[in-house]
């Protein structure tokens, strides 16, 4: 068997022209969605993450504006900067690229964004909505990954999903939006025993730990659907995702490729987001 490849490229293409049409209607009628990212330091993922979000804006015709602080920033600064941007009719969205540095508190810098501005999802109250089924933005690379299984005609209900980190960005509202489209869902961890049997019970694997090729051919039941989370670097400059694609799409029914799976549909799902949240303030 070889396995069909879920292509995030292609359909975020799809989304991004979609969004397009969408953002110049908001925009004739005063709106044109605004995104602002906060980067904090010289981490060169987050560098990339961030320069391609600024551009993805720029592509599907919305403002964006970059605001980028030095390693050693206070955190008062940054929430001076965030309440600006909050006050700030122009910015709909508003998303600080984690991590932080250490001498920051994650959490009382995400919960200083404004919930209607919240387009990561990442505050307490959103996540709450998200537990409940209630509206609320639905953080992106889950949200991503969803839209992939659906694009692949993959029908959730009654599946056993797997999800193998617990992350609260991806692991734990992964879980949540599984279980609400039906699916009986496990979330393993570093602390899971026998890691394999748990994965081979999977119809739906989705692998979100961080580690290259942590997941083996071995690992993943013959025809499941596997959605690989992870972007990791090896020695060489290679990327690659936390699952061993060469092996896994022999024995998959369906897997999304690193790079150009999960990857661009978190970026597409940000934008989405960011123009629901624009739709919202001319509602
Ligand atoms: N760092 C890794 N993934 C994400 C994400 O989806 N949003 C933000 N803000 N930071 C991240």
């Amino acid at each position: 068997m070889t396995a069909h490849i879920l292509d995030g490229n292609a359909l975020a293409k799809t989304l991004r022209a979609n969004f397009r049409q969408e953002a110049e209607a908001l925009a004739s009628r005063g709106a044109r969605p605004g995104l602002a990212v906060i980067l904090v330091g010289e981490n060169p993922a987050s560098q990339v993450y961030v320069r391609n979000k600024v551009n993805a804006c720029a592509d599907a015709g919305f403002y964006s504006e970059k605001h980028v602080f030095p390693g050693d920033a206070t955190q008062a600064d940054v929430l001076a900067k965030i309440r600006a941007l909050n006050a700030d009719p122009a910015i709909h969205g508003i998303l600080v690229q984690l991590p932080l540095p250490a001498q920051f508190d994650a959490e009382a810098v995400l919960d200083a964004i404004v919930a209607e501005k919240d387009v990561d999802g990442f505050r307490a109250e959103n996540v709450g909505a998200l537990v409940l089924g209630l509206p609320c933005f639905v953080p992106c690379t889950p949200r991503g990954a969803m839209r992939l299984l659906e694009e692949a005609g993959v029908d959730v209900a009654g599946k056993e999903a797997v999800i193998v980190g617990r992350s609260n960005i991806v692991g734990k509202p992964m879980a949540m939006l599984l279980m609400h489209a039906g699916a009986t869902v496990t979330v393993c961890h570093s602390r899971t025993r026998d890691l394999a049997a748990h994965c081979r019970r999977a119809d739906i694997l989705v692998a979100a730990v961080g580690k290259p090729r942590f997941i083996t051919g071995e690992m993943i039941k013959p025809g499941a659907v596997v959605i690989d989370v992870g972007i990791n670097r090896l020695p060489d400059g290679k990327l690659c995702g936390d699952v061993d694609f060469d092996a896994a799409r022999v024995v998959a029914g369906a897997i999304t490729p690193v790079p150009g799976g999960v990857g661009p549909m978190t970026i597409a799902m940000l934008l989405a987001n960011t123009l629901e949240s624009a739709r919202n303030s001319v509602q």
